[in-house]
């Protein structure tokens, strides 16, 4: 479904993303790992059209690279950012429409808006202000105004990230749920192994730019070069 074919992007002198191939298939919860400045981030922006880069990005058989932030919304991949970005000054309902609005190819339906409400479990504060909620409904309002769109694939960067294990057991039965009962296939960068063992059915892991190993989520966090690459990380927090 998306084939990312030796994509590398540079800033200056940095290689941010080096010469990346990999490819999450239909219906997968594909997982993306590795120390803090490895380039996650970078390769949303990537496949997400922030950024020119050399390679090829292939969604769907067709080429994406080049293509438009809104327009590779409109083809079907929506993402949430590592930092949670919500209109403070606008409702959770009103919130989760602009997604709809905006994004899904059909336009703005209501009562659509209102069944992601209810799977975001935002219901009953569908008319608080998002810059009143707290940080696990803020998470939720992003992953339910990125659902808005209707995607065909959703990108998650770091959605446990400050969250508690109450927190993470939630987000995680939300995951699961977009990708079981809604069908939609997942990429998610997170820093918790047992996060991504759990969730995972392919796990990447990338230092430097670099592919360090790719495959069986289990198989993959025993391997000692993601282990000394992770011992690395304790020593380099940020
Ligand atoms: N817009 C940018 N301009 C220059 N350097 C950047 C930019 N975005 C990211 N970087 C650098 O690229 C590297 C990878 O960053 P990032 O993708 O955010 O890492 P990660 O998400 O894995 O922590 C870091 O060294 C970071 O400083
Ligand atoms: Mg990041």
């Amino acid at each position: 479904m998306l084939e990312v074919k030796n994509a590398t992007k540079k800033f200056g002198e940095l290689t941010a993303v080096n010469d990346l191939s990999f490819e999450v298939s239909q219906g997968q919860v594909f997982g993306i790992a590795g120390p803090n400045g490895a380039g996650k981030s970078t390769l949303y922006n990537l496949i997400t059209g922030l950024y020119p880069f050399e390679g090829s990005i292939l969604f769907n058989k067709k080429e994406i690279r080049g293509f438009a932030p809104h327009a590779i919304a409109k083809m079907g991949i929506s993402r949430t950012f590592q930092i949670p970005q919500t209109f403070p000054s606008l409702t959770v309902e009103k919130s989760i429409g602009v997604g709809n609005h905006f994004g899904s190819q059909e336009g703005y339906d209501p009562s659509y808006v209102d069944n992601i409400l209810e799977f975001v479990s935002l219901e009953d504060k569908r008319d608080e202000l998002t810059g009143q909620l707290n940080l696990l409904d803020k998470k939720m309002l992003m992953i339910g105004a990125a659902l808005a769109t209707k995607p065909q694939i959703l990108m998650l960067d770091e959605p446990m990230a400050g969250s508690n294990a109450k927190e993470i057991l939630a987000l995680m039965d939300l995951i699961k749920r977009i990708n079981k009962d809604m069908g939609i296939t997942i990429i998610i960068i997170e820093h918790f192994m047992k996060v991504l063992t759990e969730l995972t059915q392919k796990l990447l892991i990338i230092e430097t730019g670099t592919e360090i190993c790719c495959g069986d989520p289990v198989e993959v966090t025993n391997d000692p070069r993601v282990i000394e690459c992770y011992l690395g990380d304790v020593n380099d927090k940020n």
